[in-house]
């Protein structure tokens, strides 16, 4: 993700110095500044990092969906830029997990500056079982292969509770093949040449449908 050019590269910092600027002035925080040790990178566990509030929206755009009558979940969900971004863009709920009390803290306070109703739930993805109330799942790169594997199959399990479509943003999708290999569709990839990035769409559809 690091080889884009100079030029474009410039400007993103333009823009991280502005937003950082326009959120301190606001009393936000969804900045990358370094926080705490469990934000070192290891393999399964992969530390905060914040999607581009605009590259968001636009993802979330691209999931066919109608957001007024469906549930959005970020697994791993940091400080809150993704919750902020579905909130915005309608859905009817909204929450985001984290296993850093640290990142939550901060996105609890970024929810309640910016009155969004949005559920900032304290868990390990592999733990949590509260998957069957979402529609949407966003995965920004969060943890590695063994993790995903885990979470993947407590989403597929999920399904035995309450049977709907599951849609599954992978913005850097480094595991990708492991939801084609638990039988989810790739629906869509998006590629963003300038910046080097990518965002995969994986559609598992209701159990009662696939089995017609
Ligand atoms: C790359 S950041 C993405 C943050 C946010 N989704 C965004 O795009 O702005 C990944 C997040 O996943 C969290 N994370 C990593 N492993 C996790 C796990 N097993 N359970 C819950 N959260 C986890 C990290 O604490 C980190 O905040």
């Amino acid at each position: 993700m690091g080889n884009y050019n100079f030029f474009v590269r410039g400007k993103r910092w333009a823009k991280f110095f502005i937003n950082y600027c326009g959120e301190r002035l606001r009393g936000l925080d969804f900045s990358m500044l370094y926080v705490s040790d469990l934000q070192k990178h290891t393999d399964e566990y992969h530390g905060y990092s914040m999607t581009d509030g605009d590259d968001m929206k636009r993802m979330l755009r691209a999931v066919p969906v109608d957001p007024s009558r469906s549930a959005f979940l970020d697994v791993g969900c940091g400080k809150g830029m993704c919750m902020k971004c579905a909130s915005e863009l309608g859905y009817h709920t909204v929450a985001g997990l984290d296993l850093d009390d640290y990142l939550l803290g901060i996105a609890r306070r970024n929810m309640a500056r910016l009155k969004l109703n949005a559920d900032c739930i304290q868990a390990s993805a592999v733990e949590f079982d509260g998957y069957a109330a979402y529609d949407v799942f966003y995965f920004y790169n969060p943890f590695g292969k063994s993790v995903f594997q885990q979470v993947i199959r407590k989403l597929l399990e999920s399904q035995y509770k309450r049977d709907r479509e599951i849609w599954v943003v992978y913005y850097h999708p480094v595991y990708g093949e492991l939801f084609q290999q638990a039988g989810f569709r790739l629906a869509d990839e998006k590629k963003d040449r300038t910046r080097d990035t990518v965002a995969r769409y994986y559609h598992l559809p209701r159990k009662e449908d696939a089995l017609l």
